[in-house]
């Protein structure tokens, strides 16, 4: 590392924290962690609570606006976010420039930056009323969508929303209705997924938020920062870890491979990580893994669902959690190690996985994108960095390289 005292003039000091592991860059009062004792609290009220009371879209509101919602609030917000379902019908028109087997993510996330180009022109981000139409339209297509991708991926017509039903019940009709069947849908799936959407509904500085207001400190409008996120989200390290969590599982496929791939996850030489296990924040179980894992039992066995990839998940957890290694780093299964079998039940498949994430994780992003854009004096988000590079040196030219 050169000194580059020596060479400019003495710019100050900054920290040099890599990964942001002791790097607070903002001050919120939306979610709060306690990693070491495993504790989740949205706007003040503990993950538990509301996954056993509440719903995705109160949970959505209280996110957004600070507060539970009263009755009439409550029907207010849910009536704004049916009336902005539709996604324009230009955008359809989009999907047909992607290839048929187009990851679904890639989809979401062009798709969403696109949004801009519908809804731009008229959106000042300094009006709350603005940021807020904003946040409410994000939420309402984004199932839309995302359940758009999916049918596009698999060759079928995409469905418009049906407005009678709920948020989950509307997503899940967009996702698997056939015009020859009508849907025949067990409402423990829909319980089920409404749980998931609770969970994954924000989870303060993680890498996907941290690009939302990284990208939104540009004063970029929503729908390219949300967008943003959603990239950010894709990465197997981040939400991408559901669809690898059941990868993984499928690849070890039966219990007794369990002790090999726990030996791989040591190996310092082998880049093989165990999916779902481990997190930047919780050095105890994250509280979300807690909620997912009973839940897991309790809907497969609902629904008849004799999945064999759970008999495998449950025996590496055990095998992990006696492990030296596991144990001393203190790596736990974490959200996403029994989120894709709840999914794959539900007959989500794989590649739709981190889509699921990214509906429910819009609530938290558009909710932080707006917190960022109320707080008087916010500043660009700007990094710096430690230059390991050349010292100054003159120009060669090139016969003489
Ligand atoms: N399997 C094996 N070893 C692991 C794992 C794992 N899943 N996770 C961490 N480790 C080891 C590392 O090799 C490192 O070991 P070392 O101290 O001997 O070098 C140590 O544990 C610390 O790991 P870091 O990578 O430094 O931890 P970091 O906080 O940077 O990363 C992360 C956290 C990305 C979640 C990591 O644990 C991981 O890759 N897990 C698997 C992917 C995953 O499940 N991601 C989802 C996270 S939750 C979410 O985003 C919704």
């Amino acid at each position: 590392c050169i000194d580059l005292g020596t060479l400019y003039k003495d710019t100050g000091h900054f920290t040099y924290d890599p990964g942001f592991g002791s790097t607070a860059a903002t001050k919120s009062a939306i979610t709060y962690i306690d990693g070491d004792q495993g504790v989740l609290l949205y706007r003040g009220y503990p993950i538990e609570q509301l996954a056993e009371k509440s719903s995705f879209l109160e949970v959505a509101y209280l996110l957004l606006n600070g507060e539970l919602p009263k009755q009439a609030e409550f029907a207010s917000f849910e009536h704004q976010i049916t009336h902005h379902t539709m996604m324009h019908e230009s955008l359809k028109n989009f999907f047909q420039g992607f290839h048929h087997n187009a990851h679904p993510m890639a989809m979401l996330a062009a798709s969403v930056a696109s949004l801009s180009a519908f809804y731009h022109d008229d959106l000042d981000v300094d009006n709350p009323e603005d940021r807020k139409l904003a946040a409410i339209r994000l939420i309402a297509k984004m199932p839309t969508i995302a359940a758009a991708a999916y049918r596009y991926s698999i060759g079928w017509p995409m469905r418009y929303p049906r407005n009678n039903l709920e948020y989950v019940t509307r997503f899940l009709h967009m996702m698997f209705e056939v015009p020859s069947e009508p849907l025949q849908l067990n409402p423990v799936a829909a319980k089920a997924l409404d749980l998931l959407f609770i969970l994954h509904a924000d989870h303060e500085q993680n890498a996907s938020t941290s690009t939302v207001r990284l990208v939104g400190s540009t004063g970029a409008n929503p729908y390219a920062s949300i967008a943003a996120g959603i990239t950010a989200l894709w990465g197997p390290a981040h939400g991408g870890a559901n669809e690898a969590v059941l990868k993984m599982l499928e690849e070890i496929g039966t219990p007794d491979k369990v002790e090999t791939a726990v030996k791989r996850a040591k190996d310092k030489n082998d880049n093989f990580r165990l999916m779902g296990f481990g997190h930047r924040v919780y050095k105890n179980f994250d509280p979300r893994a807690k909620i997912i894992r009973e839940m897991c039992h309790k809907v497969l066995g609902e629904l008849g669902v004799n999945d064999p990839l759970l008999d495998v998940a449950m025996k590496l957890e055990e095998a992990a959690l006696k492990d030296e290694y596991f144990v001393e780093r203190k790596l736990y299964p974490n959200v996403d190690f029994y989120s894709g079998i709840i999914y794959k039940a539900l007959g989500i498949p794989t590649e739709m996985f981190t889509v699921m994430f990214a509906i429910a994780r819009t609530a938290g992003w558009i909710a932080h994108w707006i917190e960022q854009h109320e707080t008087p004096g916010a500043r660009i988000g700007r990094p710096r960095q430690v230059y390991t590079g050349s010292a100054p040196r003159d120009f060669v030219p090139a016969d003489k390289r």
